[in-house]
């Protein structure tokens, strides 16, 4: 067998409670057949949706993520989801610092350490999304920013966590609508560069730290980004929204990997 795949999707500000409900259902009866230990298949719905989700799916077969956390259990944070509201509800991940919360809510790298520090600590898969925009990439400095976000966003953080830390490169130029795909080419170098960089925040098991590749996978580039020896996953935006489409995109991704000698 080959290394293990992620493929996961962020639904956004996308789905009711009943159409999440009917996805999920769909996607974890399409995907039964293919092995978890070949995949690690996720889904990250809105907040409403996740108490009845996580009582509805089976998280062997699809693990549930909030598109967002605040850091402390408790407190006078009006708006905020704790820890501990998650953990009740069995949330198996919190995704941290999309390019959405940075670019159109402000989020700082100093917050977002403090988010993925605070689900690590209360048992979650943390997945820190991390992206250069284009004046940056312009500036030749998409190396350096990526750098600085991930050594920011995991400061602090106790190694013994590592194995449930991931990573998702998403450039900001890349994201969404009006978003053009990286070339795979373009997305091999910045992993490249991640998986260094994680190698240096943690020496010992760094290397073990999936990092996805997100913005614009779409049934057209997915075989070609995910057959990089460096990327782990695909993250996967409108694409993933249909459930059959995702399945589809899920079974040509892995037989590219895998004939890649992935
Ligand atoms: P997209 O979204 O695939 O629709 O570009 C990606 C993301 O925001 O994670």
């Amino acid at each position: 067998m080959g290394k293990r795949l992620y493929f996961g999707s962020n639904l956004k500000m996308y789905k009711t409670i009943s159409q999440t409900l009917d996805y999920l259902k769909e996607l974890t009866e399409r995907t039964k057949d293919i092995s978890r230990e070949e995949i690690t298949l996720f889904i990250i719905p809105s907040y409403t949706s996740l108490e009845d989700a996580s009582r509805q799916t089976d998280h062997g077969l699809c693990l549930l993520g909030a598109q967002n956390m605040g850091w402390e259990e408790t407190g006078q944070y009006t708006g905020e989801i704790s820890p501990l509201m998650l953990n009740e509800i069995g949330m198996d991940l919190v995704m941290v610092g999309h390019s959405e919360r940075r670019h159109v809510f402000r989020e700082t790298d100093e917050e977002e350490n403090r988010k993925v520090k605070c689900a690590l600590e209360h048992g979650m898969r943390a997945l820190l999304c991390i992206g250069e925009t284009m004046e940056q990439k312009e500036f030749g400095i998409s190396p350096e920013i990526l750098r600085m976000q991930m050594k920011i966003g995991l400061h602090g953080i106790d190694p013994s966590f590592a194995d449930r830390i991931w990573v998702a490169y998403e450039p900001v130029w890349s994201i969404g609508v009006n978003g053009i795909p990286a070339s795979a080419e373009y997305a091999a170098q910045m992993h490249d560069v991640m998986k260094d960089c994680l190698k240096e925040i943690f020496p010992d098991a760094g290397e073990q730290i999936p990092c996805l590749y997100g913005g614009s996978v779409n049934p057209g580039n997915a075989r070609e980004l995910i057959s990089q020896k460096s990327v782990d996953g695909l993250f996967v935006g409108r694409s993933a929204w249909q459930a059959d489409k995702f399945d589809a995109l899920i079974r040509d991704a892995m037989e590219a990997a895998r004939a890649a000698g992935k």
